[in-house]
């Protein structure tokens, strides 16, 4: 039986594999995305040449340390495959991404690469999102401004906290977490947030992921995106 730690690792080894010689590849986020980078830097030691742009400081970080070569987004000129954790997916790939607070970054990643592969423990794969907080990234200056708008639209937001101090991205954001009603329509309210003025990104992510990779209790799942 693999504990949830062996079940990120499975995923995360498994998704190392799909790497290839001359790729840039686009490099989540996180706890699950930490062994594939080990792994990356494993197989770079072994021989594997690739250059990979990073979608957090945290991820660059860890790269330079294991020695993995870092290109910057503008240096990318493609990304051929992202690879990242997320939060929660449901059977349709209706997402959530950015308990890490790099949703920003992670978006445009996954949106410039060629394919994009999540990898997560099963306790990612919900059956359905409904009462999930759903992340906004919003420039400091707008956050009093779009707590009264969602108020307004019916959301409930709270100004994200990390050990005593207002957490804040890479961007230098803050960060609502917003919470709707269970029938919430997710993809519904991520169009009407975009729209509003002050919110830079939302943390659902729709029609981006191709496959994921699930570790489970006894190995791996790869389930494709209709
Ligand atoms: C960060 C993210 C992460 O990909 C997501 O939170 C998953 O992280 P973990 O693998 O640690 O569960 O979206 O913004």
């Amino acid at each position: 039986m693999y504990s949830k730690e062996e079940q990120k690792k499975a995923a995360a080894w498994q998704a190392a594999m799909e790497v290839k010689d001359n790729m840039v590849l686009g490099l989540g986020t996180g706890s699950t995305v930490y062994y594939l980078i080990e792994k990356l830097s494993q197989r770079i030691r072994g021989g594997l040449n690739v250059h990979v742009t990073a979608t957090s400081l945290e991820t660059e970080a860890l790269a330079r340390r294991l020695d993995i070569p870092l290109i910057s987004l503008a240096d990318a000129r493609t990304i051929h495959l992202a690879i990242d954790g997320v939060d929660s997916i449901d059977p349709d790939f209706y997402s959530i991404k950015g308990s890490g607070g790099a949703l920003f970054r992670e978006k445009i990643i996954a949106a410039k690469a060629l394919r994009v592969i999540w990898i997560m423990d099963k306790s990612k794969l919900v059956h359905s999102l409904s009462g999930r907080v759903l992340p906004v990234e919003v420039p400091a200056f707008g956050v009093p401004y779009v707590e009264e708008q969602v108020k307004n639209a019916g959301f409930v937001p709270k100004l994200r906290v990390k050990d005593g101090n207002i957490f804040i991205t890479d961007n230098g954001n803050p960060i609502l977490d917003l919470t709707g009603g269970v029938d919430m329509d997710y993809p519904a309210a991520a169009a009407r947030l975009k729209a509003m003025t002050g919110i830079l990104e939302t943390g659902l992510f729709e029609d981006i992921c191709e496959k994921i990779i699930v570790g489970t209790e006894n190995g791996t799942e790869e389930h494709f995106h209709n």
